[in-house]
């Protein structure tokens, strides 16, 4: 991988690079045709990351099917997808590890303490072997953009970071490897998230400026839906994430939601 990237890099080209963890949906797919808009030629990585997964997380049953990921990028015409072992990327003795602090701590890190530091973590090595010029992250992990944009400008790292809009079902719900974990009924109660998103952008449209009263609002719509228990719903600086008790001119909603065995996330950008 890095001798491939050295030799495009001296013929001058440019690298645009797309992280994932494979079992590639059309948002994934999206973030791949962007990337070959922003550079030259193309890398995907696929690698389930283990040390974003806590203990009692699904990394064995994340979903993986990589013959058929790797047709679909095949058929993007993607040049290389780098599908590195475990004992590659941490091999044994390896004790350095890279922690975003503040931004690693609300929303998704209240209740997944390690996540982004696996995901700080993987993400630079990753950087560090692929050497892209720029890198592709979707808006689907708003968290995890603003993490990697942070940790990129602390490290001075010369890679740019690009944000790509969330990818939707045609019914609202935010495409997610982990819709997979939902049966047909549940699938159907996911539709509140995006639900309660847009709920939430009517109140703004309509002058409303109190986080807290968008957020019962959110919290009444989810709470309509039996099969669908909350876990967090945040309203938060776009860039610091810190919470804000009226949204000026624009914030991040964000919200976990816990449906069957799947553990939902979906954001929205309000902006009065
Ligand atoms: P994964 O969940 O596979 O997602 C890979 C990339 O696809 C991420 O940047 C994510 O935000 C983006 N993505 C997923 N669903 C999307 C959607 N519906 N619309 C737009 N973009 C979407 O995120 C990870 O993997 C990992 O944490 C990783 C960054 C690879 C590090 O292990």
């Amino acid at each position: 991988m890095a001798s491939w990237s050295e030799t495009k890099r001296r013929q001058g080209r440019r690298i645009a690079f797309v992280p994932t963890m494979g079992f590639l949906h059309e948002g994934h797919l999206s973030l791949v045709r962007h990337a070959k808009e922003r550079g030259d030629c193309v890398v995907v990585s696929i690698f389930v990351n283990p040390t974003q997964f806590a203990p009692t997380e699904d990394f064995t049953a994340y979903p993986r099917d990589l013959s058929r990921d790797n047709r679909l990028l095949q058929a993007e015409a993607v040049d290389v997808l780098f599908h590195p072992p475990v004992e590659e990327i941490y091999p044994t003795g390896c004790q350095t590890h890279v922690e975003v602090e503040t931004l690693s701590k609300p929303l998704c890190g209240m209740l997944r303490p390690a996540h982004f530091r696996g995901v700080a973590t993987v993400v630079t090595k990753l950087f560090n072997i692929v050497r892209p010029h720029a890198a592709i992250f979707g808006e689907k992990d708003y968290q995890q953009l603003q993490i990697i944009r942070r940790l990129v400008r602390d490290l001075m790292l010369d890679i740019e970071i690009i944000g790509h809009p969330i990818v939707r079902e045609a019914d609202g719900v935010a495409m997610s490897s982990r819709n997979a974990y939902l049966n047909a009924e549940e699938r159907k109660a996911a539709v509140c998230l995006s639900r309660s998103l847009r709920k939430a952008e009517c109140m703004v449209r309509r002058g409303e400026a109190s986080a807290k009263a968008i957020i019962e609002a959110v919290g009444a719509e989810i709470k309509n839906e039996p099969l669908a228990i909350v876990e967090y719903i945040k309203i938060g600086d776009l860039e610091t994430l810190d919470e804000v008790d009226e949204i000026r001119d624009s914030a991040v909603l964000a919200l976990a939601v816990r449906i069957g065995k799947a553990r939902l996330i979906d954001n929205k950008v309000l902006i009065r």
